[in-house]
């Protein structure tokens, strides 16, 4: 902390000036999550929050895709990115191109996009869903077949828990794929009653292998009633080190794959971004206009 502690206060100074505030995600460094944002959250609590807050600026301490549907549902305000450079493998495992083929080659069937994606790619759909919602989502159209794009794994789970058939893409997160069922069951074994916590982001053998599958805010709220006395989180490493100070009861067993694209935020990156307002999230009117359809069908399904 006293090598963190003048960047904390730097930002902490110039959200003030600015009439600023951050919001970071669940996978953001400690001193990020703990030290500068005003709130923290999975992908559906921050793009609910977004719609709330009425600060001037939004700085967005997670990936492009986040700070893409903050600007989406905040279209005047100033939302800044702090490295433009973070990506997310899903977001780049699909085109709008893509999208179009697929409703030419499924007419009728609505589209449901997964928000780790471009707003190019929500603007060809009918809905979002994140990992949070996505049953819900899926189950509130009332028809019996949807297209869940890009992630396969997701729509695989998804699947599993409804009776509504999903048509899948192929994408995944480069994060969550790498975590392996075998994996899991040699935790399992120098780990005995170890509660095992997944997103479903991972591959099915590992959804299997694990006790609770769930959102990355799901995943916090579970740590509540886990009902053991280690706990592991498939996830990136992040989530346990933020979570952690708050269940000192638990143990947390670390296995983690790190995320590059969340890990590119920093302090010093999210402070010059608020010293210069640059660089600012802009997305082009027209598919602004579109994507927004599709983000705010999701956000009022309750
Ligand atoms: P959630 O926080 O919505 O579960 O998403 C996880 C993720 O991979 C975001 O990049
Ligand atoms: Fe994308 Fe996976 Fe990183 Fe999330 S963890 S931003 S889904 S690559």
């Amino acid at each position: 902390w006293p090598l963190v502690a003048p960047e904390i206060d730097a930002i902490q100074r110039l959200k003030r000036e600015r009439n600023a505030i951050v919001l970071a995600h669940n996978y953001q460094t400690p001193e990020i999550f703990h030290g500068v944002a005003d709130i923290v959250g999975d992908s559906l609590a921050l793009a609910r929050r977004a719609t709330e807050t009425d600060a001037d600026v939004i700085v967005k301490a997670g990936v492009h895709f986040m700070a893409e549907t903050a600007k989406l549902v905040n279209p005047s305000k100033t939302v800044l990115m702090p490295d433009m450079a973070a990506g997310c493998s899903l977001a780049s495992s699909i085109t709008a191109a893509d999208v179009r083929l697929l409703r030419a080659a499924h007419p009728g069937v609505p589209i449901v996009t997964y928000v780790n994606t471009s707003a190019e790619v929500k603007a060809e759909s009918d809905v979002c869903c994140t990992s949070g919602n996505a049953v819900k989502v899926v189950e509130s159209l009332g028809v019996d077949r949807v297209i869940m794009l890009p992630d396969e794994y997701l729509a695989r789970y998804v699947a599993g828990q409804t009776e509504v058939e999903i048509i899948s893409w192929k994408g995944h997160c480069e994060v969550h794929e790498r975590f392996t069922g075998d994996e899991i069951a040699a935790y399992r074994e120098d780990n005995p009653g170890v509660y095992v916590i997944a997103h479903p982001e991972c591959p099915p053998d590992v959804i299997a292998a694990a006790d609770y599958t769930g959102s990355t805010a799901q995943m916090i709220s579970k740590l509540d009633d886990a009902n053991a006395s280690k706990v592991l989180l498939l996830t990136e490493c992040s989530m346990s080190d933020n979570v952690a100070v708050h269940h000192p009861e638990l143990d947390f067993v670390r296995p983690c794959n790190l995320c590059p694209h969340m890990k590119r935020i920093d302090l010093p990156k999210i402070r010059r971004a608020l010293e210069s307002l640059a660089p600012e999230v802009q997305v082009e009117p027209a598919v602004a206009e579109r994507a927004r359809v599709a983000v705010d069908r999701m956000l009022a399904i309750r």
